[in-house]
């Protein structure tokens, strides 16, 4: 039985990697593409999911980190660095485990879930919360890797772009084709920017060290992104000082890669959009009790989107569409206890006899 190799190795043909390349990986990629039975439903479309938060650290950064971590090693680096809204975080001090770098994180202080603190913790990464936002860190983070002696692993770094890229790569491998639209949530960029390269680059012959493979699809897909309304840098067309969102995730206000995110929309002929906290929580509700898949709010935001337009009447039938749910719902798993109307779900106390549980239950004896 073929057992599934991580990224780099399944796509080395596609990356900037040698046989003599050091690989830095924990399996990730080869997530599932799930019939989303509800949505297809709802739009009279083919709708996937890609359930991204299946990687090893519960998201798709792992797909970047195993390339920037592999690059890392192969620059001689010694330790890492990078600014993070969690998953980054948790992703970069599990690579550099892996990898035997040091690591350090700077996160926006309470602003980033308990799930994805702990990884970082517990990978032993050297965790500061800064006081600011998640810009701010990037901004110092850079700084860090410019003139100090630590490694940037932020979606800056291309090689991060280039493992990312190999979310298309398995989108188009799953279904024989490109779909027709790809959708997905937008904070820093870098996710759109790599999808978009991923897609163009399977959709013509591709120049390889050992000579040219032929194209994989025949068409590339309308990109549709949506950021949260209080963090939609793109949607307001100028960076955003004070982002705000329930969505820590997606909690970003300059995003780094803004201009190749422009031109994956502008090129595939899409759209970025916003969409509200709440539209977000719908999403978030629809996806775990509708579809069977458990995602962080940030993560819903794609979703939201797709409701949104279609309930717009902007969303066309008949065609394929791919959803990137990007990290997985117990990183951040408090939102699943809140109801519609904002208060908390409170687990029904029994006591410990079968009858009690059987009545508890609207059950009668057979
Ligand atoms: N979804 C999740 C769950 C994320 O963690 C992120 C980004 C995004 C979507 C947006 O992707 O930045 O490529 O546009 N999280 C980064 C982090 C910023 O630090 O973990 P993007």
């Amino acid at each position: 039985a073929h057992q599934w190799r991580g990224v780099i190795r399944e796509y080395a043909d596609r990356l900037p990697v040698t046989e003599a390349t050091k690989v830095i990986t924990l399996g990730e990629g080869g997530t599932p593409l799930v019939h989303a039975q509800k949505l297809s439903e709802l739009t009279g479309s083919q709708v996937y999911l890609k359930v991204e938060g299946m990687n090893p650290t519960g998201s798709f950064k792992d797909r970047g980190m195993t390339m920037a971590m592999t690059a890392a090693v192969e620059a001689g680096a010694k330790a890492v660095v990078c600014a993070s809204t969690g998953n980054t975080s948790a992703s970069a001090a599990a690579y550099a485990t892996a990898a035997g770098l040091k690591c350090a994180v700077l996160v926006p202080e309470g602003k980033i879930s308990m799930g994805k603190l702990s990884q970082a913790i517990a990978h032993g990464a050297t965790l500061l919360q800064v006081d600011g936002n998640f810009d701010n860190c990037l901004d110092i983070a850079r700084k860090l890797g410019e003139s100090y002696p630590v490694f940037l692993v932020n979606s800056v770094n291309p090689a991060r772009i280039q493992g990312q890229k190999t979310g298309a790569f398995e989108v188009v491998d799953s279904l024989g084709d490109a779909p027709d639209i790809h959708v997905l949530p937008v904070g820093n960029a870098g996710n759109i920017t790599a999808y978009w390269k991923g897609y163009k680059e399977y959709a013509a012959p591709f120049e390889t060290a050992n000579g040219t493979l032929p194209a994989v699809s025949t068409k590339t897909p309308i990109m549709w992104g949506f950021q949260a309304a209080g963090a939609a840098p793109f949607v307001a067309g100028h960076p955003i000082t004070e982002p705000d969102t329930i969505a820590t995730a997606i909690r970003i206000g300059n995003p780094a890669s803004w201009d190749t995110a422009v031109a994956a929309r502008d090129e595939s002929g899409g759209l970025i959009e916003a969409v509200t906290d709440e539209e977000i929580l719908d999403a978030h509700r629809w996806l775990s009790s509708k579809e069977g898949v458990f995602v962080e709010p940030g993560s819903a935001a794609g979703v939201a989107g797709l409701i949104k337009k279609h309930a717009a009447g902007e969303v066309p039938s008949g065609k394929t569409i791919v959803i990137t749910v990007t990290g997985h719902g117990l990183k951040d798993p408090q939102w699943a206890l809140r109801t519609e109307d904002g208060s908390d779900v409170q687990p029904v106390k029994v006591s410990n006899d079968v009858v009690t549980v059987a009545a508890e239950l609207g059950l009668e004896e057979k």
